[in-house]
């Protein structure tokens, strides 16, 4: 199958290109499309055969279950047996936008959709584009990332393009995913309100409209056996480059020492190494001599959301560069640090050390 790439223009040129990718998802096909987060992978969320579609375009476990994107917030209601006051207050705050929310389904929303769950995952996004084509196909559309399945999400059309050329017909090119990182993802559905996956909406805002919050703890583990995430999506092997990444721990100085001193090894392996640094912390490495070293700035550790905009494409560029392991900076404190690092985590299979100064000191 051949795949085209239609640019937005964000003007009343683009209606026909909704016209045409409406077509596709009506045929049952797949169309890959920007949302705020990151791109989507969409088909009809009413129709058993375009999830299996998109489960085998992306080569996804077909017990992960999909998100259904809506565009109205009356289209809610056919969706789902009941909607919690909570859900109504989240949805007052935060939608359209990054925040997907899971309630116990109807009959109509097949299971094949939901990975045979009694629940469904719902979001509203905010971009022009995704709510245009939802309009433009009359139904809701199940749409996971649309990256190939263990490669991280991606954030621009030739990254869909990278991973799922010939297998879908259409993708619609809107530029920058703006967040660059997945939705937070809140059940509503127990006794405490609980994040099954963190994003751009953090914490406190959840708080500040829910009171309590509590997050699935299985998130700060690796999974295993007795550690299974509550969002089945969540316990694969996910955003893993195939060069391995350690985290490192601890005041900049000293993480940079550390790293140097692993450069200075691998290169008289005559190999290379990776650090994914920040702007803020790039002068701690200047004074090291030679190559073997390839710093890669994600962005502004001031400004934490040019990090989380950068790191699924800096991501994917690492088993590119001939690099013989890859160790990151973390990235915690900022306000979007428990997404970035659950992200960075999974990335690096929780392997993480902790440096102190002392030890680093030349
Ligand atoms: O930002 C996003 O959410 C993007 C854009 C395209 O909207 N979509 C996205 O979809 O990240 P996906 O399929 O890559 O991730 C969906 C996550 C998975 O971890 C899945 O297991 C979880 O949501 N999920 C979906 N339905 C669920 C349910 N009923 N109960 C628990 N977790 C669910
Ligand atoms: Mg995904």
């Amino acid at each position: 199958m051949e795949t085209l790439i239609r640019h937005l223009e964000g003007s009343s040129a683009d209606d026909s290109v909704y016209r045409e990718a409406a077509e596709w998802i009506k045929a049952g096909e797949l169309v890959a499309f920007p949302t705020e987060t990151v791109y989507g992978l969409g088909g009809n969320g009413l129709l058993a055969a375009s999830a299996s579609k998109i489960y085998a375009a992306k080569g996804r476990p077909s017990d992960n279950p999909l998100i259904l994107h809506i565009a109205d917030r009356k289209d809610l209601s056919g969706l789902v047996q009941e909607i919690p006051a909570g859900a109504e207050a989240l949805m007052d705050a935060f939608w359209p936008g990054p925040l997907t929310l899971i309630f116990k389904k109807r009959m109509r929303v097949p299971r094949e959709t939901t990975g045979g769950l009694d629940t469904v995952a719902i979001r509203m996004p905010a971009h022009p584009a995704a709510l245009a084509l939802i309009r433009a196909a009359g139904v809701p559309l199940a749409a996971p990332s649309a990256n190939a399945s263990g490669r991280p999400s991606p954030t621009k059309a030739s990254h869909v393009y990278e991973d799922l050329k010939g297998r879908i017909p259409l993708i619609l090119d809107g530029g920058d995913s703006p967040i660059g990182l997945e939705s937070t993802i809140v059940d509503l559905s127990g006794a405490v309100p609980e994040i099954l996956r963190p994003g751009y909406i953090g914490l406190p805002a959840l708080q500040k409209v829910l009171g309590t919050v509590v997050l699935d703890p299985a998130l700060l583990k690796m999974p295993g056996k007795d550690t299974r995430p509550r969002a089945p999506g969540m316990k694969y092997r996910h955003y893993a480059p195939l060069v391995p990444i350690t985290l490192i721990e601890g005041e900049a100085k000293g993480r940079a020492a550390y790293i140097k001193r692993k450069a200075r090894e691998a290169a008289e392996k005559k190999l290379r190494i990776a650090a994914l640094v920040s702007q803020e912390t790039l002068p701690f490495y200047q004074d090291y001599q030679g190559g073997h070293l390839l710093l890669l700035s994600l962005g502004e550790r001031s400004r934490d959301e040019s990090i989380a905009h950068a790191l699924f494409g800096v991501l994917r560029r690492l088993d590119t560069l001939n690099l013989s392991h890859v160790y990151s900076e973390t990235f915690e404190t900022g306000p979007l640090g428990m997404a970035i690092m659950n992200r960075l985590r999974k990335a690096a299979s929780f392997q993480q050390i902790q440096v102190d100064q002392e030890a680093e000191d030349e």
